[in-house]
């Protein structure tokens, strides 16, 4: 009876078209559901298209679980949800109080991204729970797409206690196989791993390949991060994460490696709390994206969809921006330094610069700076970020100890109002760093003093930075407290119109669409890593279906010279690329804030290939995913958001393969001239990754480009309209 009901809901709303038809038969249909639902003590509810299905259902001891189904497919097991505080526990002993649903089917416009137009369509069932002892309430609202699943808790007012202190989170992800799994350990304080690719049973091993990480907390047990990636033997494609992560600690999973099934790990602050809440209040939403096709995880705007729209009225201020920068030079092995000196520091603002040695490896002075900026503005490239310019960077490195920066006092090699002006007239914005060495709450104390001092010196943007163990000491990188502190610098700095790419910081949730000044984030292991040891090739072959979920990576592309000399150390690094690669990451690693890491002495030796850079937009009015298969390959198409004129980027792992460009995507019947950037045909990422060609050749939507990748290698296309 239920389930027919729920057939004749679907149809029904499938099939009409007049809204206020609409609006009256879902109001009927809902009511008439939800006494069929509660005859069978179940509810089901399908996404837009009808290819997923969604249980909900209250067991035997009133605990509520749900599970879901892809076309036809079981994919989660009965799962159980939940909420565990010290004065209430939200988990059993509930009965369905009602059931709402509605439909719902909208289109916004995000203020940059992959989109200029991203459709909100979903089927949504909110499921009032209560249980009589303890005497508490509990909404479940589920939001069905057509490409996967959203559910929040919503913890109305009480009549039992209204302030909790929680512990645990119950929800439950209970697959039913020993799928494959793309995931990096479970940390309360970094993301910055390579990605494994495993099995559930093949996970211990996995994890215990990691060894510890110096300053941050490893988990231990079977515990991974999110995002991440499953693909089931029947070749379906679920990426798991959270939405709009406010005002709650970031969620972890543990996974059962013998029964297939993971549970949130919220994680805690040192004394074991998760979460102080007080009611009434919305956790940030579990999601699942769910596919039979990677490309749709890829093009999935779900976890954008679950956020709350822009909060900034006015967005005149948010310019999207590649930006080059006084960095790569502290990286590259050349023992340049961001302090001054290498003097000891007794503390910033006490200690007399005047008085220090100059170490003479400290390329954040005014000279250098210029040359930058004069390599911006000769190249069109928007902004220059110089790191190093501030009092603190002797005693960075001693993260145990008391570490502060001054975020308004110069080094005396950086003449802060010089170089404002030099960069106002070449038309280059210059771009402040803000690293905290984690001290988060002496940053809160400067933030005022530093955004003034950054509106002085017509700063726009801020690169932050939380490296070393977290200040204050009760909390860990992704607390609920640091989880607090990114929301107060982000809210602080739209005050001051100022645009964020933070680095170290909780990984991101699609709070971008809420705070579109939140250009970009770190977040994962980044390029630098390539000075480290070096990325393979395949970790920017997965990061876009897992850390890109939640919003752009500032990965800094752009590497040219991919032989150095180890970060630190004295040994050979080599990054895990082609040049042609470089060019590709701007597409398939998108961004609204891109670098252009490398060194200007770089690019000057390939002219040719590093116009590509100067002309790729970062802004885009629409993409399409063309190939994909997480760990392997990458191809993808964008239209830049100011012209007709589109772009390509594929990448592959260190096995080399052919792209296949289908250009159906181009208008019918309109001319294109395509550039081509790809590897030369003896190309290498470890033998001989220099290698590339360039060629043109007129081309329009009945074409099919075939581009030879080369192991760890890449292609860029320019498709200009004629
Ligand atoms: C780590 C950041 O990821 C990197 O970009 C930055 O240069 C250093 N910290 C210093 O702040
Ligand atoms: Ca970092």
């Amino acid at each position: 009876m239920g389930a027919l009901l729920y057939l004749f809901y679907n149809i029904a709303a499938k099939t009409t078209k007049r809204k206020p038809f609409i609006m009256t038969m879902k109001y009927i249909l809902s009511t008439i559901m939800l006494a069929g639902a509660m005859q069978l003590g179940a509810t089901t509810i399908t996404s837009p298209s009808g290819d997923l299905l969604l249980n909900v259902d209250v067991d035997s001891q009133g605990h509520p679980v749900y599970s879901l189904d892809f076309k036809g497919k079981r994919i989660l097991e009965p799962s159980k949800l939940g909420i565990k505080a010290d004065e209430t526990v939200f988990a059993d002993g509930f009965t369905i109080a009602g059931i709402d649903t509605v439909t719902v089917d909208r289109t916004w416009e995000p203020v940059w991204g992959e989109y200029s137009k991203v459709r909100d369509h979903f089927r949504e069932m909110a499921v009032r729970l209560k249980a009589g002892n303890p005497d508490c309430e509990m909404t479940v609202r589920f939001r069905v797409f057509d490409d996967g699943l959203g559910f929040r808790y919503e913890l109305p007012v009480q009549n039992g206690p209204n302030y909790l202190t929680v512990r645990d989170e119950l929800t439950e992800f209970n697959f039913n196989g020993d799928h494959k799994l793309f995931c990096i350990p479970g940390d309360y304080d970094t993301d910055e791993y390579l990605f494994s690719e495993t099995t559930f049973s093949g996970l211990p091993d996995a994890l215990d390949s990691y060894g510890r990480h110096t300053e941050a907390q490893r988990t231990g047990g079977t515990t991974i991060q999110t995002p991440m990636l499953i693909k089931t033997g029947d070749g379906v494609y679920v990426n798991v994460h959270e939405a709009a992560l406010v005002g709650y600690p970031a969620m972890l999973l543990d996974v059962d490696t013998e029964d297939y099934s993971m549970k949130a790990h919220l994680v805690p602050d040192r004394l074991g709390v998760s979460a102080y809440l007080q009611m009434p209040f919305n956790t940030p939403w579990r999601t699942l994206i769910v596919s039979d096709d990677a490309r749709d995880i890829l093009a999935s705007q779900l976890v954008l969809n679950l956020n709350e729209p822009n909060k900034i009225e006015d967005t005149s201020w948010i310019k999207p921006m590649k930006f080059c920068g006084v960095w790569w030079e502290m990286f590259t092995g050349n023992q340049k330094t961001w302090a001054y000196s290498d003097d000891h520091l007794a503390k910033p603002g006490v200690t007399d610069y005047s008085k220090l040695k100059p170490n003479g490896r400290h390329p954040a002075n005014t000279e250098n700076v210029k040359r930058y900026i004069d390599f911006a503005s000769a190249n069109g490239i928007d902004g220059v970020l110089v790191e190093g310019w501030n009092e603190g960077w002797e005693d960075w490195a001693s993260y145990r100890k008391n570490r502060q920066f001054l975020f308004d006092k110069t080094y005396p090699d950086f003449d802060v109002e010089g170089l404002r002006d030099y960069a106002r007239d070449k038309g280059v914005k210059l771009i402040m760093h803000h690293e905290t060495a984690a001290n988060a709450s002496d940053y809160e104390k400067q933030l005022d003093r530093a955004f003034q001092f950054m509106k002085d010196n017509n700063y726009d943007a801020v690169k932050t930075g939380y490296v070393g163990a977290i200040i204050p000491r009760s909390e860990h990188h992704t607390s609920q407290w640091m989880v607090d502190h990114a929301k107060h610098v982000i809210e602080r700095a739209a005050d001051y119109e100022i645009m964020v790419d933070s680095h170290e910081a909780p990984r991101p949730t699609g709070l971008c669409r809420t705070y579109p000044n939140w250009l970009a984030q770190e977040s994962a292991r980044g390029g630098e890593f390539e000075s480290m040891g070096g990325n393979p090739p395949s970790h920017t072959c997965i990061l876009p279906f897992t850390r890109l979920k939640g919003g752009p990576m500032d990965y800094t592309p752009g590497l040219f010279e991919t032989k150095m000399s180890y970060y630190g150390e004295g040994k050979d690094s080599q990054a895990g690329t082609t040049l042609a690669r470089q060019l590709a990451l701007y597409l398939t690693m998108p961004s609204p804030m891109q670098m252009v890491c490398d060194l200007p002495e770089n690019y000057e030796r390939f002219p040719d290939a590093f116009q590509f850079i100067k002309d790729v937009p970062v802004d885009w009015s629409d993409s399409k995913y063309l190939e994909a298969e997480p760990n392997r390959f990458i191809t993808v198409a964008r239209k830049d958001k100011h012209s007709e004129d589109w772009y390509v980027g594929a990448i592959t792992d260190d096995q080399g393969r052919v792209a296949v460009v289908d250009l159906s995507f181009l208008p019918k019947g309109e001319k294109f001239e395509a550039t081509i950037y790809e590897d030369a045909l003896d190309a290498h990422w470890k033998d001989n990754p220099q290698a590339y060609r360039i060629r043109k050749e007129d081309t329009d939507s009945a074409k099919i480009l075939r581009i030879q990748l080369a192991p760890g290698g890449g292609a860029a296309v320019r498709l200009r309209k004629r």
